[in-house]
């Protein structure tokens, strides 16, 4: 047996009672011997040296030019360089030089900073350079672009989000970054909400399973291993629930819908070894999320048992000066922010937060034992990634970036992603040989099937797109050839630049490709006012329709615009997400038939605005006007999505009637392919509590499984849940389970599910 040294043993021990998550899955001996070494230097810091450690600062703090100034080449701006990264010491880093560049690019820089921390600082401390690598390492010249998140969830594919997490972790590595602010596991509840594109939707369970599975990706087996990166959860909490629907909003959050909805992703993410969470930039209850000691320090902290490092989101603190109006003073500010829990702050601009933590610490405002709980925190992700060792990582070591692997996996992501909604007397697949009209505003463009997050912040700029990524039109181009398509841009996102002439040219076409999308955004930039499809984007559509043509209705937005009026004049809609750089050929291999489509809706698609209800909704909100439970106006269910071939569910049985306690209940359903093409389904299992306590959902996911199936083959699954899955939080905001009768909903189409009712019994 190998000998365990004494000290490993007696923190291992301490470090065995104080965290649930290590009783589980017990401290090995290399997080033990971090524990070691964080204590140790932890011993050797001065106040100023921890309270640095707090700050992260962003890239252009230290360049040439003010911090938003427009930029082609990075340089140094050598007294702001020396006052950030030597003097203070500073413990963290963020954000891009304002323009695209390379893997070579960023170990340049990286290595120039981190050479600089670990060689002309007093203890040589190497700082963790975070990034926002939404979708793919999006701000590394050579990466691929995944389909943004929302897409992702649409896969209903755990496999294909793990792959993302890793993918993406390698290509960020290859740059020297090691953390990343990703995955957004929100649950985003209202469709206005323009980040909803960048969250897994709006159901606990859905974005629960792909969040964990992201980051088994991302984090892999250790990450000490250089091809992994370290994810940042984001944003907690209840960021995707502002009550008007738009971004940084205030959220109504009681107690028990957040423990029911809100805090489960983030509890299992925890528990999967989340490195790092951001707090949300918004308030719950009035309440910001950044001085909100109950949900970080008592929630977060203490019932989860998190032992990684929460850090503010951009600029927050003096944001609870200036938005939410809690203080004037920045230094006050501060106090509540580390008092509440943060470990560190995102302060892009200046040092001064540092100045304020050592005041304070010498005033008795913020303990000690805080700050090194903090300092604790960050150091412990240092050496759990190697920084000592391995600052940076040379480029070369790489040879995956953005190559065909990687390609093929994004273009996988994109194909099992789109979502065909509707196909009217089987429209698609388009049949070869035919004259086609393709237009619309995402009909030519990169951006918009890019979305936000794209080489820059907004991802509007075209100057960095790949000129060997097709949009739609050129896919459809390449599918049937040039002669065979005529494109007419048709409109812009909301301005007619040519619709007249879209109409002209329907005359002679056998089919009509629409593509509607949205503009390109994110955060404040991306709120609406208005879920309707922009107007002359419907307008356009309404024109085309005219002529009797076969219109095929392609969407590539993150909301769920509402499209009540443009539905019935389409014969066919394909919803895309905002699907990236192989979404064009993606979207047009399922047009032709080259993909069998298998996504599934991961939200509630509205049909009017003033009835946007998640699925899980109760049954008194859908009490309608002649006083009937049928107002649950949905333009899609979530969980909706069509194939070009058809399944039948059938022999679904339980194998008991009554449930007792901890005892397992098995459901088994048959899955037969009944069509003439090979396909994959995804069978849905959800659960509905006939009466309880509190008013019970109308139902909600508790398993999932996607599975593929030949002609005439069929497959039986076997669903296990428990009491676990029965539970809800009850009127003392504690989970119970209560007995009574349930019933459990299975399918693939949320419109037919199979019944079948039991008993549980405590
Ligand atoms: C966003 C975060 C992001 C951070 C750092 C903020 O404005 O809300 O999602 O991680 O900036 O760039």
């Amino acid at each position: 047996m190998q000998r365990v040294n004494p000290i490993i043993y007696i923190i291992f021990l301490v470090l065995s009672c104080s965290n649930k998550q290590t009783v589980e899955n017990s401290l090995s001996e290399r997080d033990a011997a971090i524990e070691i070494k964080v204590q140790q230097l932890l011993s050797k810091m001065t106040l100023q040296e921890k309270a640095s450690q707090m700050v992260n600062i962003g890239l252009p703090s230290i360049l040439t030019g003010d911090y938003w100034s427009e930029r082609d080449s990075t340089v140094f701006a050598p007294k702001k360089f020396r006052k950030f990264i030597t003097k203070y010491a500073v413990g963290s880093i963020h954000n891009t030089p304002g323009y695209l560049i390379g893997s070579k690019e960023w170990y340049r820089i990286v290595k120039e900073i981190q050479d600089s921390a670990i060689h002309k600082t007093r203890l040589g401390i190497p700082l963790l350079y975070g990034i926002d690598n939404i979708h793919g390492a999006n701000y590394v010249k050579e990466s691929v672009l995944f389909p943004q998140q929302i897409a992702l969830a649409a896969t209903w594919n755990r496999d294909l989000s793990k792959i993302n997490g890793e993918i993406t972790a390698y290509e960020s590595r290859a740059a020297s970054l090691p953390w990343n602010f990703n995955p957004n596991i929100d649950i985003a509840i209202n469709p206005l909400w323009g980040r909803i594109a960048e969250s897994f939707g709006e159901d606990p369970y859905l974005v629960s399973e792909m969040g964990a599975a992201y980051i088994q990706g991302s984090q892999g087996e250790s990450l000490e291993d250089p091809k992994t990166s370290a994810i940042c959860l984001k944003h907690y909490i209840g960021y995707g629930a502002g009550r008007n629907g738009k971004d940084r909003a205030n959220a109504l959050i009681p107690e028990n819908s957040l423990r029911q909805y809100y805090l489960p992703p983030f509890e299992q993410a925890i528990k999967e070894g989340a490195a790092s969470v951001m707090i949300s930039s918004n308030a719950v209850n009035g309440i910001p999320c950044h001085i909100n000691k109950y949900y970080i320090t008592d929630i977060l902290k203490g019932e989860f048992g998190f032992k990684g490092v929460v850090i503010s989101d951009f600029s927050d603190v003096h944001f609870l000066t200036e938005a939410h109006e809690i203080t004037e003073d920045k230094r006050e500010a501060t106090k509540l922010a580390v008092n509440a829990g943060l470990d560190v702050l995102m302060n892009p601009y200046e040092i001064d937060v540092v100045d304020y933590i050592v005041e304070m610490v010498e005033t008795n405002e913020i303990t000690m034992e805080r700050v090194d709980d903090a300092v604790t925190r960050v150091l412990r992700l240092k050496f759990q990634l190697n920084l000592f060792e391995k600052p940076y990582n040379n480029p070369e070591d790489f040879p995956e970036l953005g190559g065909e692997r990687h390609i093929q996996q994004n273009y996988n992501t994109a194909s099992e992603a789109i979502t065909l909604l509707k196909n009217n007397e089987n429209s698609l697949p388009l049949k070869k040989g035919k004259k086609i009209l393709v237009t619309g505003y995402a009909a030519n463009s990169m951006n918009v099937l890019n979305g936000a997050w794209s080489r820059t912040f907004l991802g509007q700029d075209t100057k960095y797109n790949d000129p060997t990524k097709l949009t739609i039109l050129n896919a459809i181009e390449n599918e049937v050839g040039k002669e065979n398509v005529d494109y007419v841009e048709g409109t812009d996102y909301t301005e007619d630049i040519n619709t007249v002439k879209a109409v002209s040219k329907a005359k002679n076409a056998d089919y009509i490709v629409v593509c509607i999308g949205e503009i390109p955004a994110t955060e404040k930039p991306s709120d609406i006012n208005e879920l309707q499809v922009p107007e002359v984007q419907q307008e356009l559509i309404k024109k085309l329709a005219v002529y009797n043509k076969p219109i095929i209705l392609v969407m590539v937005q993150g909301r769920p615009r509402i499209i009540r009026d443009i539905e019935p004049l389409s014969d066919a809609i394909v919803m895309a997400y905002v699907p990236g750089q192989e979404g064009g050929r993606a979207i047009s291999d399922v047009l032709f038939g080259h993909i069998n489509p298998s996504g599934k809706l991961p939200y509630t698609y509205p049909l009017y605005s003033g009835n946007a209800l998640t699925y899980y909704h109760k049954k008194a909100d859908i009490r309608d006007i002649t006083w009937a439970y049928d107002g649950f106006y949905s333009q899609y269910e979530f969980g909706h999505g069509l194939s070009y071939t058809t399944f039948k569910y059938s022999k679904v049985t339980l194998d008991k009637e009554i449930l007792n306690g901890n005892e397992t209940l098995k459901v088994s359903v048959t899955i037969k392919n009944t069509g003439k093409r090979e396909g994959k389904e995804v069978a849905q299992l959800y659960v509905k509590d006939l009466w309880a306590s509190v008013a019970p959902d109308s139902k909600r996911l508790i398993r999932f499984e996607k599975i593929s199936l030949k002609p005439n083959e069929s497959k039986t699954i076997t669903f296990e849940i428990n009491s676990a899955d029965l539970k809800f939080i009850g009127i003392d905001n504690t989970w119970v389970v209560e007995e009574g009768a349930f019933e459990i909903q299975v399918g693939g189409n949320p419109k037919e599910l199979i019944k079948k009712q039991f008993e549980y019994k405590i």
